[in-house]
């Protein structure tokens, strides 16, 4: 197969985490036959740095005519604590989750065996967690006006869905679940907002068309508790942007590391895979960061296109690699690997992982 791949590195440890990942595709596009063309954009503080702008027409552009975006992450020290900036990195995600149509936000969590006793929660209770998250991603509060008063006395930020936005990340959500265990919580705070009252009245005519699927509803207080407390009840949770976003940090910790966390964004013509991490600043050049996360988010990128066989050998390696302690400090404590060296060891499994059994 052929694919066109837009790379944009980003911010912090973005640079040095997709660069592993580029190195992985690049190992499973020698074994699998295929041709991958890589191209770089600018995007982020980078991009405001040159440009003065967070996401440049010209990397919008590039990003719209190739088949899929490979992005690292986005954000600066030097505009979080600068309420009066203009510009802000954060937007060229946001201006490019919204230019390419990327409604939905995919996020598997799952806890490894290996690393059970490395979260900070009990092994019993997150033994066998397995759920993915559906994170609508170009609607509510994200999106709304934002304002703030002449005076600087009150700001604003509004939150609106439509029927439609909520719909279409929906049918995604159940159809995920038709082929999971069947089961779907939306979590919304329906008892005080009326964008979630909607949601659930359009998700449960919705629910109708996939009589298989067990539907459930957690108001997000609970679902955050719910998460800790017994997160193997959960197999699909659909949520709205900013609910989805924060749920989604929360379930890392039963990953043991945010590090190892990936998602897809993905729309009606186009798609992006994107660590759920942050640009974690303190630790840029330092080669301490996990590149996992970007190397799943490619596997994501390969199952996107149908290549099953292919993202099986990524998260095959993963595993292996996770079981060996080949593994940057965020997990291996004591004797950890670089980030380069996580990377070079992925990019070597690939092809021989099929001969290498796990147990
Ligand atoms: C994420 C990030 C972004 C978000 C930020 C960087 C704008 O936290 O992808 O989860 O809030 O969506
Ligand atoms: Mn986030």
């Amino acid at each position: 197969m052929k694919l066109k791949i837009a790379v944009l590195p980003g911010d912090g440890i973005g640079p040095e985490i997709t660069q592993q990942s580029v190195k992985v595709l690049k190992a499973v596009a020698d074994r699998f036959d295929h041709l991958f063309q890589f191209e770089d954009a600018l995007v982020g503080a980078a991009a405001i740095d040159l440009l003065d702008n967070p996401l440049p027409e010209a990397t919008l552009e590039l990003c719209k005519k190739s088949d899929a975006v490979l992005f690292g992450a986005i954000g600066h020290p030097k505009y979080d604590n600068n309420p009066d900036a203009k510009v802000r990195p954060e937007q060229g995600l946001l201006q490019l989750r919204k230019g390419l149509g990327l409604f939905a936000n995919i996020r598997p969590v799952k806890a490894y065996d290996k690393l059970i006793e490395q979260s900070p929660l009990k092994a019993d209770r997150i033994a066998g967690a397995d759920m993915v998250i559906y994170r609508e991603l170009t609607g509510g509060i994200y999106f709304g006006d934002k304002f703030t008063a002449e005076d600087g006395q009150s700001a604003t930020d509004v939150c609106t869905y439509s029927v439609e936005e909520i719909s279409r990340v929906a049918h995604l959500a159940f159809k995920a679940a038709e082929k999971r265990s069947k089961k779907l919580t939306l979590v919304d705070k329906a008892n005080v907002l009326e964008t979630s009252r909607l949601w659930r009245k359009t998700v449960t005519a919705i629910g109708k068309e996939y009589p298989e699927v067990e539907l459930d509803f957690l108001f997000v207080d609970n679902a955050a508790m719910q998460m800790i407390l017994n997160p193997t009840q959960f197999d699909v949770i659909l949520t709205e942007n900013m609910f989805g976003d924060i749920l989604s940090d929360e379930a890392s910790v039963i990953g043991g590391s945010i590090g190892l966390l990936a998602s897809a964004s993905v729309g009606n013509e186009n798609a992006m895979f994107e660590p759920i991490h942050g640009s974690y600043p303190q630790a840029t050049g330092k080669g301490i960061a996990n590149p996992v996360a970007s190397i799943l988010s490619a596997a994501m990128l390969l199952e996107h296109f149908g290549l099953i066989e292919e993202a099986e050998a990524v998260k095959k390696a993963v595993e292996l690699s996770i079981k060996l302690n080949v593994c940057t400090i965020d997990i291996n404590k004591d004797n950890h690997y670089t980030t380069e060296k996580v990377g070079d060891f992925l990019e070597g499994l690939i092809s021989e992982v099929d001969n290498i059994s796990i147990n």
